[in-house]
């Protein structure tokens, strides 16, 4: 199974400071010799990279980018100048932590902005949630990738299985009692299965992303169907403790063992 390395997190930390510290583009090229792919998020506000890192990236990078962006005119035609192997298009919302559900696919701008990027030969993902009818929407538009969310997989697992009560961190799972948890987490993951199934019958390429992370990974590592997994926080978190390297060799060894 392949890992893109989301790289936003480093660029949080520079722009805390607003310094090139820790510079985003040495990060990228270190992590490039550890994982299979580069994954940057170019939000609408610019809260943490920016048109200049993503140019550095595509310019020196020798793994694979793959932007994720919203339905936004002008970083499609970012992309569409800079041409980075993928778009993954996602819903943004400003006022929103990170990314919290996925791409409304009858949204109005979605199928131009697909034509846009499909006539700039870009690969294209769509960052959907796990139910049945996304597949086949997806499918029908002719894209190449999908990524399925795996947000609320990991809230679950959260919920039950860490001292996330005692953050101030509040996720609404947390107020179902364990055996609903417990219910409700099977269910995603076997929603995220069946997607990951269909989506490869019907000639897609499967990755799948958010809130991954060293104790959750794996039961969505098992998913075969799965091609490709992008993680960004738990692995810049890591890497605090045991550096970029490591951080990023224990999940491969985790999501391939
Ligand atoms: N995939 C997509 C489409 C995302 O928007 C994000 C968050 O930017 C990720 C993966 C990585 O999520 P996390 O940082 O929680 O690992």
């Amino acid at each position: 199974m392949l890992l893109g390395v989301n790289i936003d997190h480093i660029a949080v930390l520079r722009e805390a400071r607003k310094v090139n510290d820790p510079n985003l583009l040495e990060a990228a090229l270190f992590a490039c010799h550890f994982c299979d792919q580069i994954t940057i998020h170019v939000r609408e506000d610019r809260r943490h990279t920016n048109e200049r890192d993503l140019k550095d990236l595509i310019k020196h990078c020798k793994n694979p980018i793959n932007l994720e962006c919203a339905l936004d005119n002008e970083i499609l035609d970012l992309a569409c100048t800079l041409k980075p192997k993928r778009v993954t298009l996602v819903p943004e919302k400003r006022e929103e932590l990170t990314t919290e559900g996925g791409l409304y696919l009858d949204h109005e701008n979605l199928n131009s902005s697909i034509k846009k990027l499909k006539q700039a030969d870009i690969e294209i993902s769509l960052f959907i949630d796990p139910n049945l009818e996304n597949i086949q929407k997806a499918s029908s538009l002719k894209v190449d990738f999908i990524e399925l969310h795996t947000g609320l997989y990991a809230n679950l697992y959260n919920a039950i299985f860490s001292n996330i009560l005692k953050t101030p961190y509040k996720i609404k799972e947390l107020d179902l009692n364990s055996k609903i948890l417990e219910q409700k987490l099977e269910e995603e993951l076997n929603s995220i299965n069946l997607c990951a199934l269909k989506a490869k019958e019907l000639g897609l390429k499967v990755a799948a992303g958010h809130g991954l992370n060293y104790k959750n990974v794996q039961k969505i590592a098992k998913i075969k169907a799965i091609d490709e997994l992008n993680i960004g926080q738990s692995i810049i978190a890591r890497s605090v403790f045991v550096g970029l390297k490591e951080a990023i060799l224990e999940m491969k060894a985790l999501i391939n063992e």
